[in-house]
């Protein structure tokens, strides 16, 4: 039997697509190209990565280049270009200029690689992940956001420290769109299977989901340039390995929803069986009516946004 490497190719050269680079040749997923539009950037990054190779073991071949040719049947391809934000900026400040980026970047991708499966990073994400859907015509199990991860991830942290316990046995659910309204679920969010709403009081638990919605904020913040990357990229690879490992794992990510949650034709962040042919299955909640409020409010704040992105679509 002739097996090839799966090949992953990661749209910008920046931190999120680095350490995505860097993570994923580490726990040797696949053969990596890096590819940006800063002539050196992407070669010098994959160079100096292949080199860690020996000494972090890994045999993956890490490649950095400016043409789209070289990502050519790519099985996975993540996007993360675009301007991050700066500190007091709204993630939808950055809706026009990223929008014109990503829609470029997907042409371009879609030229070399028939089907392949796009995770997009870039921001504002639920609105940049349309744009891919909407310029690739890939089927929507192909084509999604890295939001709910990374979300989660920062509202398990926060649990932790606030229960002084051991993060690993922290799981924590993040719905809606990847905004100020996003919606952290304290009923699904548990220590060893114990949910939080036993072992936190109202305010502790308002007080978490406050700093979770904020988390990015917070980063961009403290940074004063650029955004969150480490936790970001990982969650990419987290996303990446469920994919090409076909390991079904249940994961928030932004998919696109057509009747689910009471939302149509936009990307939202839902609970999804993550495996090898991409979204096998969106997960539907039986939501409390103050949760289902929730919900509604940042699919509302989700679909202006698409709306806008729609206008931009349609007139340049
Ligand atoms: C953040 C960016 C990745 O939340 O959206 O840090």
């Amino acid at each position: 039997m002739v097996t090839t490497r799966r090949k992953i190719s990661v749209v910008g050269a920046g931190q999120v697509g680095t350490t995505v680079a860097q993570l994923a040749a580490y726990k040797n997923l696949g053969n990596v190209v890096i590819t940006d539009i800063v002539e050196g950037l992407p070669q010098g990054k994959a160079l100096d990565l292949q080199q860690s190779g020996c000494l972090q073991v890994f045999d993956s071949i890490v490649t950095g280049t400016n043409d789209y040719k070289d990502t050519a049947d790519s099985d996975i391809v993540v996007i993360t270009a675009g301007l991050p934000r700066k500190p007091g900026q709204d993630r939808s400040e950055l809706l026009k200029v990223n929008a014109a980026i990503v829609k470029d970047v997907t042409e371009q991708i879609m030229k070399y690689s028939t089907d392949p499966l796009i995770i997009v990073v870039s921001n504002p994400l639920d609105a940049m992940v349309y744009v891919a859907k909407e310029v690739s015509g890939l089927p929507k199990h192909r084509i999604m956001g890295m939001a709910g991860v990374l979300d989660s991830a920062r509202f398990r942290t926060f649990v932790s420290l606030e229960l002084n316990c051991s993060l690993v046995d922290v799981d924590a659910m993040v719905l809606g769109g990847h905004g100020d309204s996003m919606v952290p679920m304290p009923r699904y969010t548990t220590v060893s299977g114990i949910s939080i709403t036993d072992l936190m009081d109202r305010e502790q638990i308002d007080r978490l989901v406050d700093r979770t919605r904020k988390g990015g904020a917070e980063i961009v913040g403290l940074l004063k340039k650029g955004s969150a990357f480490l936790s970001p990229g990982a969650s990419v690879v987290k996303m990446i390995e469920a994919v090409l490992l076909d390991k079904k794992r249940t994961l928030p990510c932004t998919a696109f929803l057509e009747g689910e949650y009471g939302c149509n034709g936009i990307f939202f962040g839902v609970p999804v069986t993550l495996g090898n042919t991409g979204i096998e299955q969106v997960i539907e909640l039986k939501l409390t009516d103050a949760e289902q409020e929730m919900i509604n409010t940042s699919a509302k704040d989700v679909k202006q946004m698409i709306d806008e992105v729609d206008v931009f679509l349609k007139n340049g």
